[in-house]
């Protein structure tokens, strides 16, 4: 059942085996993990976000099960960007497609970690929407100088495509993923987690060690579903990869109809491990099947026609 499908995607000239994608912050420090994730079904794979020199992250407690969603505040930790190189390696040794994401607070540092790894990966994600760790992501966002900057600067020393991933704290997401292409953007990710935090009612303080962090899981799909349907309405030209709340297949269905080429997803592989790309798959397989579809391409958008 299933052997006519055709699962793949092309997202900003990168072929994808399939159109799931393991989203930025899980599992993505090491080539093991990574690689199993590949061999789990994901069709590409994006790693933590890398910064030039290594991160050992904020103080525990990074993260809050809130059991429907997460808080985490991990700090933006990595091994840095000579750190990374010899996972890249591994992965593409063994034919992983893999995406690296890139943390900076400055145009150097951005231009640094990308002309590094780009010729490492299969393209690059520049993460402008961290809420919660000072001098990067949404700090770096907020500022459309710097943004552009940060963008022109991943796009002139990377030969590989470059994703931008946004905030859902944009209130324009259309005009901002416009700027984002004219500054060398080739496609967007929508989105990233939203500037979160708990606290304990028994200490009275803020759980969180790094006292903010970003909320992610289910809470968030309608509204990322709604900044990627606004940017397909506006732009149906650029490619986007829809990143929020997926837990099943009618969920990445619903992203791809609204306009992504892709679907990423984050914190159901936290909160249910691996499996839940094969699951999303086998779903995703019987869909098209009993509603007569031969290729994801061909339900791209289709939620904007009349
Ligand atoms: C972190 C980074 C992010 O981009 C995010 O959305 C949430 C958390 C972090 O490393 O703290």
């Amino acid at each position: 059942m299933g052997g006519s499908l055709d699962l793949s995607v092309t997202l900003a000239g990168v072929r994808l085996r399939n159109p799931l994608i393991l989203a930025s912050g899980i599992l993505g420090t090491t080539a093991g993990l990574m690689l199993r994730v590949w061999r789990a079904g994901a069709g590409a794979v994006v790693t933590k976000s890398i910064t030039a020199e290594p991160r050992e992250g904020n103080p525990n407690p990074v993260v809050v099960d809130l059991g429907y969603a997460l808080i985490n505040s991990m700090g933006l930790p990595n091994p840095g960007v000579e750190g990374i190189v010899g996972e890249l390696e591994r992965l593409r040794a063994e034919g992983v497609v893999v995406v690296v994401s890139v943390a900076a607070s400055s145009p150097e540092e951005a231009e640094l970690v990308a002309s590094r790894v780009s010729g490492l990966c299969d393209a690059v994600e520049v993460n402008l929407s961290c809420p919660h760790v000072g001098g990067y992501g949404l700090e770096v966002a907020w500022d459309p100088d710097l943004a552009r900057e940060v963008v022109g600067r991943v796009r002139r020393a990377s030969g590989r495509p470059v994703l931008v991933k946004l905030s859902p704290h944009l209130p324009d997401p259309a005009g901002y993923a416009e700027m984002m292409v004219r500054a060398g953007a080739d496609a967007v990710v929508v989105s990233n987690t939203l500037r979160a935090m708990a606290i304990d009612v028994w200490s009275r303080r803020p759980v969180l060690g790094g006292v903010y962090g970003g909320l992610s899981g289910p809470p968030l799909k309608y509204v990322t579903l709604r900044m990627v349907y606004e940017i397909y309405e506006r732009l149906p030209g650029i490619p986007i990869v829809g990143v929020g709340g997926v837990e099943t297949w009618a969920d990445a269905v619903e992203y791809l109809l609204a306009g992504a080429r892709a679907v990423g997803v984050g914190t159901a592989v936290a909160r249910r491990g691996i499996g839940v790309f094969g699951e999303i798959l086998r779903g995703m397989k019987e869909y098209m099947e009993s509603e007569g579809f031969g290729s994801v391409e061909e339900m791209v958008g289709l939620a904007h026609e009349a």
